[in-house]
């Protein structure tokens, strides 16, 4: 399936009855398989989670943790962004060279790397204090 079409599907199902924005993710891993996930919304709105953070909680199921391709979509004019946490949470199992697809339901995408939605990312060497 291509990471359009899980993507589609996926958003078909997202829980937003609060922001009626409706989004849907799909990862590709380097084993070829096809991991996706939509927004789940809560009552209690800090609560609710991000179609990235859904398909990257799969893909961590299956037993995988490196990423070769994301794509996100949802029902606006300009191609959806990942949200800034989302972003960082790419990149904790993607490459700065990542290719991120954005896309709109009306069929516009736009391609970034992880690098490029998220300079200067928080990394495990920032840690490192000797
Ligand atoms: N949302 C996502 O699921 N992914 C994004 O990349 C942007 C925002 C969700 C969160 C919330 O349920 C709704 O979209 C409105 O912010």
């Amino acid at each position: 399936m291509s990471l359009s079409d899980a993507a589609r599907a996926a958003r078909e199902n997202a829980y937003a009855p609060y922001s009626n924005f409706k989004v849907g993710a799909a990862l590709r891993t380097p084993s070829g398989a096809v991991f996706s996930g939509c927004n789940v919304e809560n009552v209690a709105y800090p609560e609710g989670t991000c179609a990235e953070a859904g398909a990257l909680a799969a893909m961590v199921a299956a037993g995988e943790t490196k990423l070769s391709e994301v794509y996100v979509i949802a029902d606006s004019l300009e191609p959806v962004t990942p949200c800034g946490g989302c972003r960082q949470k790419l990149a904790e199992f993607g490459a700065p060279d990542l290719k991120v697809t954005m896309a709109t339901t009306a069929g516009r995408e736009k391609s970034m790397t992880l690098a490029e939605l998220l300079p200067g990312a928080f990394s495990q060497s920032h840690m490192d204090n000797t």
